[in-house]
């Protein structure tokens, strides 16, 4: 069993339902959904293409309004907080590796990675620790070669892991991932894995969506949604004498039944 895993919440779910409006047509994305999540979890958004998975990423971190429920975050309501209180808690509770996110085209990999800590209000040292907090984290994810060099002097993969830097410059309490590997092959996907379980390990909680069963196998848990519902959720702690190759095999059988 993964030994970080507390029963203090981080997230609270409760009836969230998210509607878009287009062209006077609604289209009710999210509907009802329920969950929590406790500090130290994993957890992996599986489910077909329009499901709702990027949706819910953007409405419980904050980056989207939501239509109806709450969305609690360490014991805050993120609907009741102002602006600016709402833009603080993001950079510097939350971290985030989206998509389409881009870095700065005029900065280097390192001074993008230590730009949220710059922007951060929080109290966290001077400019030269945050510049050694984020050398310390490239060297971990083994990329401080490239510290120097402007974003299209990097691999893609490489591209990936300065973004996991960024999204840990300010220590967050959570990490929202919106299929964090899905760029890259499958030896990069792994590496960058490794780095997310890593972290996770450290006692960092993740949310991140992904395609790949491979991938959210190494996850502690697996909400799997359907039509803007959680239809079912799978209990993936780590256990040392379960092998790697076993949790996928289990986990491959679990999603086929509910017709992945
Ligand atoms: N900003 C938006 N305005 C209007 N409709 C939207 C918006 N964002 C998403 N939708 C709609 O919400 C539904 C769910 O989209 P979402 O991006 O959450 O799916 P997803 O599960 O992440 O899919 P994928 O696996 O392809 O990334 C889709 O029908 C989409 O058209
Ligand atoms: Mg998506």
């Amino acid at each position: 069993m993964s030994n970080n895993l507390t029963h203090k919440n981080i997230l609270e779910v409760k009836d969230l339902c998210k509607t878009f409006i287009l062209n006077k047509r609604q289209n009710n994305v999210l509907k009802n959904v329920n969950f929590t999540v406790n500090e130290g979890e994993m957890v992996a958004i599986m489910g077909p293409s329009g499901s709702g998975k990027s949706t819910l990423l953007y409405s419980i971190s904050g980056m989207d309004d939501i239509t109806s429920g709450t969305v609690m975050f360490d014991d805050r309501d993120i609907a009741k907080l102002s602006k600016n209180e709402l833009a603080a808690l993001r950079l510097d509770e939350m971290g985030f590796i989206f998509q389409q996110m881009y870095m700065m085209k005029n900065l280097t990999i390192l001074d993008n990675i230590v730009l949220p800590a710059m922007q951060s209000k929080k109290d966290d040292g001077s400019k030269k620790d945050k510049i050694e907090r984020a050398e310390e984290l490239m060297r971990k994810l083994g990329i401080i070669e490239v510290a120097d060099n402007d974003i299209n002097e990097v691999s893609g993969g490489q591209l990936q892991r300065a973004c996991i830097c960024r999204s840990m410059i300010n220590k967050p309490k959570l990490l929202f991932a919106d299929e964090p590997t899905g760029a890259l092959n499958r030896t990069s996907s792994m590496e960058v894995m490794e780095e997310l379980v890593k972290l996770n390990n450290e006692g960092t909680t993740i949310m991140m969506v992904t395609h790949d069963a491979r991938v959210a196998s190494l996850c502690t848990r697996v909400m799997y949604i359907v039509d803007g519902n959680i239809k079912g959720e799978f209990d993936n702690r780590r256990d040392p004498a379960v092998s790697d190759k076993e949790r996928e095999r289990k986990l491959n059988n679990w999603l086929m039944e509910l017709g992945w």
